[in-house]
């Protein structure tokens, strides 16, 4: 059984089978990843307790493909409790069947030939005993083992979620979640989509609001506003044509070019008029893939000026950025016309950037 559970709701009467899952999230994303989660799926799902920041496990009464449209959670896991003393007893007769078929539920929802191959991540993957579990899975399903870049993920873990035993967690997409299927165009030093999301989230997005992306490299930001809600009028801009070339194509994959004005301006040159704009976006050069530390020296304070000149007063800004004191000197600099209300640490690829949530003055 389940350690504990949090604020069980009412529940309708479940159509199918109830399913336990695991989300993984960002660290710094939990709240807004549960939040998307009960407001999808409500009494169809019950949240259960986890002090751990990246993971949120949770019963599903629902149809598990809808769990692959969340926006804000890294990667969703089908999640099997096995009561055995070590990973060796997956391979007794019964556990082993169980194994499969947790398998197989994740296979059978995606088109034949999505998952060709398969990987595991455990303490001690690669011993003999973790060996001799690939090969039966491999035998069993017809996928290769492949450690780095099997199609399907699986995890075998000590109970975490369960008082004893052990845990198997298959992952329910090929790709995590950030991976979106409007990305046409990779641009190097884009933005996590799932941050991205999250962003836009704590800018609070509704229908009427004017947004503009500052430095809108391949379009992430534009991408899961629009995704998330409507705009009166949106606009981005960026001085590398390349990258708006990129944005061009992931706004056009997702059916959103025509409803976006991409500028190839220096953002310290911006055409629009002051107080023209409610809430302006940005993903600013971390001065590591993009960018370098003297240039963002320069940059920054261009970049939070010519904000507070085209946005309204009691507009917002959301921001991230990596260059953790430079941000927060230009922050105090700029402490007459942007007052900081939320700042989040993230932790993404080794790297903690910050988002910053700014009303301005
Ligand atoms: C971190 S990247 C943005 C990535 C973007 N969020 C994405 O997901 O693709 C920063 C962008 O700022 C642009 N940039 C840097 N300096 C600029 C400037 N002075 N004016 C306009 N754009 C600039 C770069 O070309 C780059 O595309």
């Amino acid at each position: 059984m389940p350690k504990s559970k949090s604020h069980p709701q009412q529940k309708s009467e479940p159509t199918g089978p109830r399913y336990l899952c695991e989300a993984e999230v960002v660290t710094g994303l939990k709240d807004y990843a549960a939040a998307e989660l009960r407001a999808r799926f409500g009494d169809r799902l019950t949240l259960l307790d986890k002090a751990r920041d990246e993971e949120i496990p949770f019963q599903f009464d629902g149809s598990l493909p809808d769990l692959s449209a969340l926006t804000k959670t890294a990667a969703v896991y089908l999640v099997q409790h096995y009561a055995v003393p070590r990973p060796q007893a997956l391979l007794g007769h019964q556990h082993f069947t169980q194994l499969l078929k947790m398998i197989s539920t994740v296979r059978s929802m995606h088109p034949a030939g999505t998952f060709r191959t398969f990987r595991i991540a455990a303490a001690g993957s690669h011993s003999s005993v973790f060996q001799r579990i690939k090969e039966e899975i491999a035998k069993a399903t017809g996928m290769t083992p492949n450690d780095e870049e099997g199609d399907l993920m699986l995890r075998v873990r000590k109970a975490d979620i369960h008082r004893d035993g052990w845990e198997v967690l298959v992952r329910l997409t090929p790709r995590p979640l950030a991976a979106r299927a409007w990305r046409m165009c990779n641009m190097e030093g884009a933005l996590n989509a799932t941050i991205a999301s999250a962003m836009i989230e704590m800018s609070d997005p509704r229908p009427d609001d004017r947004v503009f992306n500052l430095l809108c490299g391949s379009g992430t930001l534009l991408i899961e506003r629009l995704l998330r809600a409507p705009a009166a009028v949106i606009g981005g801009c960026d001085h590398d044509p390349i990258a708006l070339r990129c944005a061009t194509d992931n706004l056009m994959a997702a059916g959103f070019v025509k409803e976006v004005d991409l500028f190839e301006m220096d953002v310290a040159d911006l055409p629009l008029p002051d107080a023209c704009i409610d809430v302006v976006c940005g993903d600013l050069p971390w001065g590591q893939l993009v960018g370098s530390h003297e240039a963002n020296a320069r940059l920054y304070p261009l970049v939070l000026r010519e904000a507070a000149r085209i946005t309204v007063p009691g507009g917002r800004a959301v921001l991230i950025t990596h260059e953790i004191r430079l941000m927060e000197q230009v922050l105090r600099d700029c402490a007459e016309v942007w007052s900081l209300r939320q700042e989040v640490k993230v932790f993404q690829g080794g790297l903690h950037p910050r988002i910053y949530l700014l009303d301005r003055r």
